[in-house]
């Protein structure tokens, strides 16, 4: 066992913070040889009930739970910062020219490698994750996380229509090889696949009766796709599926909304959909930066909130514009006071926090496992120097309280908060 002393956050199971300024983070390895949280909490209390652990003293140092970024794409991280008039034509001018390069799996296992960095030296370990629809993507994706000893979800895209040449599959084969990736890298180590049709309206009917026949078929995979981003996007789908009551319940009408489901953007929602999100357990990936890049929209975190189903925070690099959870969290709360219409100052810093780490994991399905420093926890952690700039130093010295604190690092915050990430490593 080995602990670590420093200021320590963690997240009750309603998501609401518990500091310690003074805390002690002990782990050790379970049966399977994963480094797991034994105990956190008050350094006196702790160090009294493990005695004998050698203890790394971290003064001025605060160590939080890894963050979880609920929607990325990997092969997107070179076109970050494109320019484009909306979704569409950005899918067409800068993202399918880039992720026809992912056929060659040397090119996907370098853009992989730098990937794993960049989230790593931002502090994300989790991220639910598109590859393209290239087999080769996801190999080298799965291949490069199990090297560094990641908790990561991705999974083959599905788009067997209104695609171009060097990104379309083919409707039979992208289901045969989609199973054959379930059997090859799902619950390998702590790697987990998602089914991953890219939106409804690049998939054939057919397709999406195949991946949700796979979704029933492997109950504990992910279902990862995008909807009701872009208003031009919408009334695509709507007239290619007129059938369906709206945009989401396409999905659900091809059994494509179950726990684990998790769809990014659902901005031009109604209640009914909201109702439908919560009563199927699916999930909402909000990508704040990206949706003010492309000019898509503003997520309703009120009309979430008030039907009450599961969300949490994402970059959706590249149309987001940072791999930094700082930067999300940020964009997070401007959106939410756009949308604001009860008194008070848009989404608490600590509630920001808990829906890039413990909030997202629980949406995700995977509470009590990742995202947090309970005991049991697999204990991928951040070890953050709240003094990483002289603004950082002297706003973070000047805060009252711990909302203050968290609100001065999300403020000021990027990748130089982030001293260390700490992967739960197995022996
Ligand atoms: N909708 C379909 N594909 C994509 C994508 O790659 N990014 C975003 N933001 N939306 C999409
Ligand atoms: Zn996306």
């Amino acid at each position: 066992m080995q602990a670590y002393r420093a200021s320590l956050l963690r997240f009750d199971p309603e998501g609401r913070p518990i500091y310690d300024e003074d805390g002690l983070l002990v782990v050790g390895p379970d049966p399977q040889g994963r480094q797991r949280v034994v105990a956190a909490g008050d350094f006196r209390e702790v160090k009294a009930r493990h005695p004998k652990v050698a203890v790394s003293h971290l003064p001025g140092r605060i160590l939080a739970p890894g963050f979880v970024d609920m929607h990325i794409h990997f092969p997107q991280t070179d076109i970050i910062g494109a320019p484009a008039d909306g979704l569409l034509p950005w899918l067409e001018n800068y993202t399918f020219p880039a992720e026809s390069r992912f056929a060659d799996p040397a090119h996907s296992a370098e853009v992989a490698e730098v990937f794993f960095d960049e989230l790593l030296r931002n502090g994300v370990t989790t991220s639910l994750t598109f590859a393209t629809s290239h087999p080769a993507s996801v190999d080298a994706f799965f291949e490069v996380a199990e090297r560094r000893r990641l908790r990561m979800i991705s999974g083959k895209v599905l788009q067997d229509r209104h695609s171009p040449d060097g990104v379309r599959d083919e409707t039979e084969r992208s289901l045969t090889d989609t199973e054959d990736l379930i059997r090859r890298w799902h619950q390998v180590d702590r790697l987990g696949y998602a089914i991953t049709p890219r939106f409804a309206p690049t998939s054939t009917d057919a397709q999406l009766r195949g991946a949700g026949e796979l979704a029933a078929r492997y109950p504990d995979t992910w279902i990862h796709s995008h909807v009701a981003e872009n208003k031009d996007e919408v009334k695509w789908a709507r007239e290619l599926f007129p059938g369906a009551r709206s945009y989401l319940d396409v999905y659900n009408g091809f059994g494509l909304m179950r726990e684990r489901a998790v769809y990014a953007h659902c901005i031009h929602f109604d209640d009914d959909d909201r109702r439908l999100m919560r009563d199927t357990g699916t999930a909402s990936a909000v990508s704040p930066t990206s949706n003010l890049f492309l000019g898509s929209g503003f997520f309703d975190f009120e009309g979430a909130d008030r039907i009450g189903y599961r969300y949490g925070l994402a970059s959706d690099v590249g149309g987001g514009t940072s791999f930094s959870p700082f930067a999300t969290m940020m964009a997070a709360y401007y959106v939410g006071r756009e949308g604001q219409t009860k008194p008070g100052v848009s989404i608490a810093p600590s509630a920001l926090w808990w829906r890039h780490t413990g909030g997202a994991a629980e949406a995700l399905g995977l509470a009590g496992v990742i995202g947090n420093l309970q005991p049991g926890c697999e204990a991928d952690f951040v070890v953050i120097d709240p003094k990483a700039t002289p603004m950082l130093a002297r706003k973070t010295g000047l805060a009252a309280n711990l909302e203050e604190l968290l609100f001065s690092m999300i403020v000021l915050g990027d990748d130089r908060l982030i001293e260390r990430t700490v992967i739960s490593q197995a022996l």
